[in-house]
């Protein structure tokens, strides 16, 4: 924990939507992960399309941004759609951009994945693809823990937020268990 004893989460989601299942996901885990707990969404619109030739004239400011903000997290909580049995572009963008050397921030960093659409697997798929690149980049995603929202038009509004209450429950629970793995592992 900080110094402060608040656990600070950041939020990663893998959809653009307005009315995203994914980023109400998020919202909805920021909800309940506890008072001893923050989570803040990074809105991941703004990071260009990976191109080495940009890099190459230095990292964009929302980059370097974005790979502060993983460094100075006790957690990140990333939430993909499925898109054709495997995450998003967008996702797969962001993590390619923040893990170029010197100094890729995921080395050490304590992940929680979940998913959340309309398919009965709930998007579980996507987020075995998101592992593999995890895997080599060293980050510490949680093991055990699969949070993948099935049926999703019926458990979130037109806005995007959760409504259903068992869902929420779920949630809450797999929080507990998220924000004891950060606390455990916590970087010194
Ligand atoms: C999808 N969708 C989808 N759903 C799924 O369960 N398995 C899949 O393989 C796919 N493939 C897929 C491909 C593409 C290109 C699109 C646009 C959509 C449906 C998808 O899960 C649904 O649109 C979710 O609502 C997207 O998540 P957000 O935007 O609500 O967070």
């Amino acid at each position: 924990m900080t110094s402060q004893g608040v656990l600070k989460i950041l939020g990663l989601s893998g959809s653009l939507r307005r009315a995203s299942f994914n980023t109400g996901l998020l919202r909805a885990a920021g909800e309940v992960c506890g008072e001893q707990t923050v989570l803040t969404l990074f809105d991941v619109r703004d990071i260009p399309l990976y191109d080495e030739d940009i890099r190459a004239r230095g990292m964009p400011e929302v980059v370097e941004a974005l790979r502060t903000a993983i460094r100075s997290h006790d957690g990140i909580l990333i939430a993909t759609p499925e898109y054709n049995r495997s995450t998003t572009g967008v996702l797969k963008n962001v993590i390619d951009w923040a893990s170029r050397p010197p100094d890729q921030p995921f080395d050490g960093a304590r992940i929680a994945l979940m998913s959340a659409s309309n398919g009965g697997a709930g998007g579980l798929l996507a987020q075995y693809h998101i592992r593999q690149s995890l895997a080599v980049l060293n980050a510490v995603v949680m093991s055990g823990l699969e949070i993948a929202v099935s049926g999703a038009r019926d458990k979130f509004d037109e806005d995007g937020h959760l409504i259903h209450d068992p869902t929420r429950e779920f949630l809450r629970v797999q929080m507990q268990h998220f924000v004891a793995f950060m606390a455990e592992r916590r970087r010194a």
